[in-house]
């Protein structure tokens, strides 16, 4: 049957769909850094978008995510007006996308085919990292400030100043004068070297690693203090410059804003191409493709912009982008390979992960062995066998995933992923809750589960013990000589001295860091024990309130329920916690060892950070956490929980079977979260 075209109310319903999905991604990528779709399918959904806006142009409203750039700007930071908006850019998936950009230039611009045949463009990489505009005035950087929405972003300054490549006075050769005031714009990006360096410590402190690089660089941007932004090796590339005076000669081309950008001190990338014709710029493309993966920052495309600025004016922008520059991007890499095998990894709390063990192929410049499956209902989704020819996709994730399945391809002797009902490493019993997608090794004994804990107990916002990555936990647990956390306070340096790569100076350190922890404050002691529901923000409620561990032990249910952000499902998991006898014997271990389980003064404690000041909410449908929850989360943090969406409703969160809130919102663009994303921002 031929495919019918959406007409009428159909065009409407899928326009606000698009509408709140790409305003959610956003949010998602932008405002929490972690974006839940790859890169190439947020383009997708904004380009169906865009199109029935083309086909239905009385329908465009102005708040529409192609009339906008960006989230809102987080509140963190000291807001910063942009003297000019900092604009998106439209984009180009192939070919036939750049002629028909120059197509538009063309015939707005009135050209002969000669004429645009001499156009000239300026070629640049297309730097996956997060867009920043510098403000120098007489030579000194004054200002440093992130997109945020394209009209207002955050003042990032003094992060920005800890960056190598920024500097913070320029130093003109080439006879360039110094202008009395200049804005230029770039993007700020962690090189790949320095990522999987940072990544690799932090999974060795046990902790979440970042999923890619862009991420990375914007969580390192953003930290409120700049002596972590300094850590983290985070580098620049500046590709323009905005506002310029009468010290600067008139900046007629943008290769020759690039260059006196260059002799300013300014870090202005090599790679870049005067192409004449579009041609050339589709050869400019079609040249990187692959080389890209030799760099050592990651890249998603080509930007191409018209010389000659006297063009721009010409041609003008839209609200979202200007029409003299394009940014074409490359497809997400994807290889085929064979899957060979499917292993079970398994996390603190007993979750199991099928991983997909991979003949090795060379993919976005990496040889990549493994790829996530994610859980069990993926690997029956995708269908997929041993023996597979699979489709890997890496989109802008370090971790590439297995995307699809050659069915052409399957051998006769393909055999089916078997879900374990025992655990791969203790043969425990594995158990799926009715609520979860996730397998779960019911075995607290564990010894993956053991190591996991550990390593959670001594990772930097826990007891943030220095020096005792992975790699010595397992020599630890499978030397006997730990096997909770309280056996930590017993090693002596004897002990450590025997084990492998263990010299006598990295043996002082560790106790003494050992010895530290014991004093650390009580909110880190408790989001160590690694309780169920327990993050690091709600062991902060409860340090505020309790003061000690030593108090928590014996709350009651009900107590716990008075407290502002801690509602039935939480109190009862702590509850449960403490009801344990193991756990009870454990805390007992660790005061007598001297760690302390109570305040030693009566200073108040930290408040939880308020994150979610005059953000308004609704709730619809049923989350697995109790409603009455998730409203005291909500306040704990200065937001306001209310009863019914309309345009001043900044999120709507939606648990399983919504109501007709849940359509409101999607009328009306609003923000809509799932539990998970929930969750995460609330940071619980
Ligand atoms: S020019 C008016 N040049 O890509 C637009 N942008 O998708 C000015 N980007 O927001 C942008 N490399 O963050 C430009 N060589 C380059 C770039 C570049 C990366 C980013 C930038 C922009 C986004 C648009």
């Amino acid at each position: 049957m031929a495919e019918l075209a959406i007409e009428g109310s159909d065009v409407i319903a899928r326009m606000e769909e698009l509408r709140s999905e790409i305003n959610h991604h956003r949010f998602l990528y932008y405002v929490l850094d972690r974006p839940a779709i790859s890169d190439a399918d947020f383009d997708a959904l904004f380009r169906e978008l865009q199109k029935l806006e083309e086909e239905h142009p009385e329908l465009v409203i102005p708040d529409s995510p192609t009339q906008t750039v960006g989230a809102q700007p987080s509140t963190e930071f000291k807001q910063v007006r942009h003297r000019i908006p900092m604009l998106s850019l439209a984009n180009a998936m192939g070919n036939e996308d750049l002629d028909r950009w120059q197509e538009r230039i063309v015939r707005v611009l009135e050209l002969s085919p000669e004429q645009a045949s001499k156009l000239k463009y300026v070629c640049e990489l297309k730097i996956d990292g997060l867009s920043i505009a510098l403000t120098y005035k007489n030579g000194k950087l004054v200002e440093g400030a992130t997109r945020g929405n394209g009209d207002v972003g955050e003042d990032v300054t003094l992060n920005l100043k800890t960056i190598k490549d920024i500097p913070h006075t320029l130093s003109p050769e080439n006879a360039v004068k110094i202008p009395d005031l200049l804005e230029v714009r770039g993007e700020v990006y962690f090189p790949i070297t320095s990522f999987n360096a940072l990544n690799k410590s932090i999974e060795q402190e046990g902790d979440q690693p970042f999923a890619n690089p862009r991420n990375a660089a914007s969580g390192s941007l953003r930290q409120k203090d700049p002596r972590i932004t300094a850590k983290r090796k985070l580098a620049a590339w500046i590709y323009f410059a905005y506002i310029t005076d009468s010290n600067i000669p008139e900046l007629n081309t943008h290769s020759q804003s690039l260059e006196i950008m260059e002799s300013l001190g300014l870090p202005v990338n090599k790679n870049r191409k005067i192409a004449t014709g579009i041609d050339e710029v589709k050869a400019y493309c079609q040249e990187w493709a692959e080389k890209r993966h030799s760099l050592d920052y990651q890249t998603d495309g080509v930007v191409v912009k018209l010389d000659d600025r006297s063009l721009w004016k010409a041609l003008g922008t839209t609200s979202h982008s200007p029409r003299w520059a394009i940014a074409f991007k490359y497809p997400p890499d994807e290889a085929e390979t064979i899957l060979e095998s499917v292993e079970f990894d398994l996390g603190r709390t007993g979750a199991v992960t099928p991983v997909a063990c991979l003949k090795p192929v060379l993919l976005a410049g990496t040889t990549v062995k493994r790829a996530s499956l994610h859980n069990f209902d993926q690997v029956n989704r995708l269908g997929v066998r041993i023996g597979d020819t699979v489709v890997v996709r890496k989109a802008g994730e370090i971790i590439p995933e297995v995307l699809r399945v050659v069915l052409e391809k399957r051998p006769s002797d393909a055999r089916p992923v078997i879900q374990p009902s025992n655990c791969p490493i203790c043969q425990g019993e594995l158990l799926k809750s009715a609520e979860e997608v996730v397998l779960r090794c019911t075995n607290y004994q564990c010894p993956a589960q053991v190591e996991r804990r550990l390593a959670h107990f001594v990772s930097r916002d826990a007891m943030d013990i220095e020096g005792l990555g992975g790699v010595l936990i397992s020599q630890l647990a499978q030397a006997g000589l730990v096997k909770d956390p309280a056996d930590l306070y017993t090693l002596q340096a004897e002990q450590l001295l025997q084990l492998e790569r263990l010299g006598k100076k990295s043996v002082d350190k560790l106790i003494a860091n050992i010895e530290k922890s014991k004093t650390r404050p009580q909110a880190s002691l408790i989001y160590a024990l690694g309780i169920k529901h327990v993050g690091s923000r709600m062991a902060e409620i409860l340090a505020e309130h309790f003061h000690s561990l030593k108090n928590l032990m014996d709350v009651s249910t009900e107590k716990l329920d008075t407290v502002e952000g801690v509602g039935p499902s939480i109190a009862e998991a702590i509850v449960q916690y403490f009801h344990d006898l193991e756990n009870r014997q454990l805390i007992e271990r660790l005061a007598a060892l001297g760690v302390q389980i109570e305040a030693n003064d009566e200073s108040p404690k930290e408040q939880v950070e308020q994150t979610l000041t005059g953000k308004t909410f609704v709730i619809t449908g049923t989350l697995s956490m109790d409603r009455a929850d998730a409203e005291k989360l909500i306040k704990a943090r200065g937001g306001k929980p209310t009863s019914s969406v309309s345009k001043k409703t900044d999120y709507v969160v939606a648990g399983a079977n919504p109501g007709s809130k849940l359509q409101k919102a999607q009328e009306l663009g609003i923000t809509v979260l799932d539990e998970g994303q929930f969750e995460l921002l609330l940071g619980v």
